[in-house]
């Protein structure tokens, strides 16, 4: 049954209503002009996109999938590598790694739902052929750990920077550290269009060519000779249209995001047995992609606020190996395994207001007898 929420998860039709002017005029410029497939929309969108993340290239693609699955192939891993990641992330960094013939081996995270930096040294092997670090929630890995290990190892980096556009550690935007930054546009991200895409930002123009061939079936446009068999995968211009007027809005958007955690924050602080996302750590400048609570008695609370008109997510609820269909064997991933038991989703986007943050910690508060 469709609920009709007091306050829902996201809220897509006030979103495209506060910046249509903007929106329609994109669309309306590629329609009119027929600029349906690969035109200066696209190059535009993937020109600002570099120059925000701080890379000297970025592919726009049709999703974040691809994005990790074309800069894993770049990277050259294939059959008999082993590729490390976190347990605890989207399911789509782990099939990336399985669709390139290689081995994930999976490790945990820490407190901040990041990978733990610890796990990662013991897990490489002299099979390891690279590392994806997931920056989580909007919070970037500890990248200064990570790309000592990753040097010292040899090992390529390719981010998942899904969740992350924007984010920083020391002042550098998730999607410029390692080899390749890899985006979603769905859209419920942080700068998502209307329907699925996707980018890869880099700063070595044979991974940017690759990803730019394998989006096309493997086609270089300006010649017409196939170099791979590849994949559609390319970011719809239209689309790339609408992201470009968006990534104009996105460091306001991300403020956005942080007030109201900041509001969540000052309405939840002090409940036992509520842990709030809020980490040590002036290096990092953190996005809030979700605001991310953690309670064991996660199910009650989330039960309790449906009950009340509140939309609330699990990110995500079964360790993703438990999924017997995709063998990936079996881990022992305490932090993860805890995390799928008590971790909950409240509602966070550019359109939260005050009123609707005040109203969910009303009724959180109501339910801890807080
Ligand atoms: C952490 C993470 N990785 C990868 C992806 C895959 O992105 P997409 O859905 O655009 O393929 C997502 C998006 O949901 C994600 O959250």
């Amino acid at each position: 049954m469709k609920v009709a929420y007091k306050v829902p998860f996201v809220d897509p039709r006030a979103h495209y209503q506060r910046w249509r002017e903007e929106i329609d005029g994109a669309i309306h410029a590629c329609l009119s002009r027929g600029d349906l497939v690969s035109r200066q929309q696209l190059r535009d969108f993937e020109a600002h996109l570099a120059e925000f993340v701080g890379t000297r290239l970025a592919v726009g693609l049709n999703s974040g999938f691809h994005a990790l699955h074309f800069a894993l192939i770049a990277s050259g891993v294939g059959r008999g590598d082993e590729v490390i990641t976190v347990a605890h992330t989207f399911v789509a960094t782990i099939s990336a790694i399985v669709h390139t013939g290689a081995t994930p081996v999976l490790i945990d995270v820490g407190r901040d739902y990041t990978m733990d930096m610890d796990a990662l040294e013991r897990a490489i092997t002299p099979r390891t052929r690279g590392v994806i670090p997931v920056h989580l929630n909007g919070r970037l890995c500890d990248m200064g750990r990570l790309m000592t290990i990753a040097e010292r190892h040899g090992l390529p980096v390719i981010e998942d920077a899904a969740q992350a556009l924007g984010g920083t550690y020391r002042g550098r935007r998730a999607g410029s550290f390692g080899l390749a930054g890899c985006f979603s546009h769905y859209p419920f991200k942080i700068l998502g269009g209307f329907g699925d895409g996707g980018s890869l930002t880099t700063n070595d123009p044979e991974v940017a060519r690759k990803a730019a061939l394998l989006r096309y079936n493997g086609e270089d446009r300006e010649t017409g000779e196939y170099h791979y068999h590849g994949y559609t995968a390319l970011l719809d211009n239209v689309q790339a249209a609408v992201l470009d007027v968006k990534l104009s809005h996105l460091l306001g958007w991300i403020e956005r995001r942080r007030t109201i955690a900041g509001l969540y924050r000052e309405r939840l602080v002090g409940i036992p047995d509520l842990v709030l996302p809020h980490f040590e750590g002036a290096e990092y400048h953190d996005t809030y992609q979700n605001y991310v609570v953690r309670s064991r008695r996660r199910d009650a609370l989330a039960a309790f606020l449906r009950d009340r008109g509140v939309e609330t997510l699990i990110h995500w609820p079964k360790p993703v190996w438990q999924h017997r269909a995709l063998r990936l064997g079996d881990w022992h991933l305490p932090e993860t395994e805890a995390i799928c038991r008590e971790v909950l989703s409240l509602p966070m986007s550019t359109e939260t207001t005050e009123e609707q943050v005040r109203y969910v910690a009303d009724c959180a508060r109501e339910f801890f007898g807080a």
